[in-house]
């Protein structure tokens, strides 16, 4: 795992929106796995600034979500459908036809799990998977205890995710129970990763992701297996690694073909 620490969510954002753009432009073409939550909404906001002002173009890419509610409907402003609309396609060029999103509406659940994982076989792969990480330690909606070999299914939400949901909901009730998520083995078959996170909220998470044992209790951990996951912090959410100074002088030293 490449851990980069940077002092601000702001900065930590800024490389994170680099290393797409740069994607973006050696491969018009990538397949970016996309995320949802509060993390991105800035990375997202820089993304539309570069359509906007440098020309990134995003016309033949395409896009795979990680995750859905069940039974929300997509013009609900909690759903994902309504998030990525609002926070980037509705922005950038991207294509209708090219964009995919999980339908937590649909009449046969398993069927449609099934499908999206095809899609994602059918366009060779994710190139560049963008994650955030939950205070438990979820990617995805893939919730502690999430079998490592998963693939994308149907979950049930633990009740802090729940809670932490609440605000884009009327009432903590109308939180659904059940989501579509794609799994863990699904994430770790993406070429690469970019798991960001920021705020001491996520530190004891993100300490057990890179420090601790691979586990299924921390369904982040299974990235140790990645071959190239990039963890994106700013302080607060660096502060409980053990090897903080070292991950600091790996990314200072790295030789200059590899930056
Ligand atoms: P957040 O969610 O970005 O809103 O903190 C992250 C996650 O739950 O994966």
């Amino acid at each position: 795992m490449e851990v980069i620490i940077q002092e601000t969510a702001e900065k930590a954002t800024g490389v994170a929106a680099r290393i797409v753009a740069a994607l973006l432009r050696e491969k018009p073409d990538a397949v970016l796995g996309l995320a949802t939550g509060n993390t991105p909404t800035a990375l997202y906001e820089q993304l539309v600034r570069l359509h906007r002002d440098e020309g990134l173009g995003f016309e033949a890419a395409s896009s795979f979500n990680l995750d859905e509610f069940v039974g929300v409907p997509e013009a609900h402003r909690a759903s994902y459908h309504h998030y990525m609309r609002r926070h980037l396609f509705d922005h950038v060029d991207v294509r209708d036809e090219n964009v995919h999103l999980l339908d937590g509406n649909a009449e046969d659940i398993p069927g449609e799990c099934d499908r999206y994982e095809e899609d994602i076989r059918d366009v060779g792969g994710i190139d560049l998977q963008i994650l955030g990480i939950g205070p438990e330690g979820h990617i995805g909606f893939n919730e502690p205890t999430s079998s490592l070999g998963s693939r994308t299914r149907i979950k049930t939400l633990t009740r802090r995710t729940r809670r932490d949901l609440a605000g884009a909901f009327d009432e903590q009730d109308d939180v659904p129970k059940h989501v579509l998520t794609m799994g863990i083995q699904t994430i770790l078959e993406t070429r690469t990763c970019l798991l960001l996170a920021f705020g001491v909220r996520k530190a004891r998470a993100v300490a057990a992701m890179i420090e601790g044992p691979v586990s299924a209790s921390v369904p982040a951990s299974g990235l140790q297996l990645h071959e190239d996951a990039r963890v994106i912090l700013d302080e607060a959410a660096a502060s409980e690694l053990e090897r903080k100074s070292y991950y600091r002088e790996v990314y200072e030293a790295k030789p200059s073909w590899q930056r």
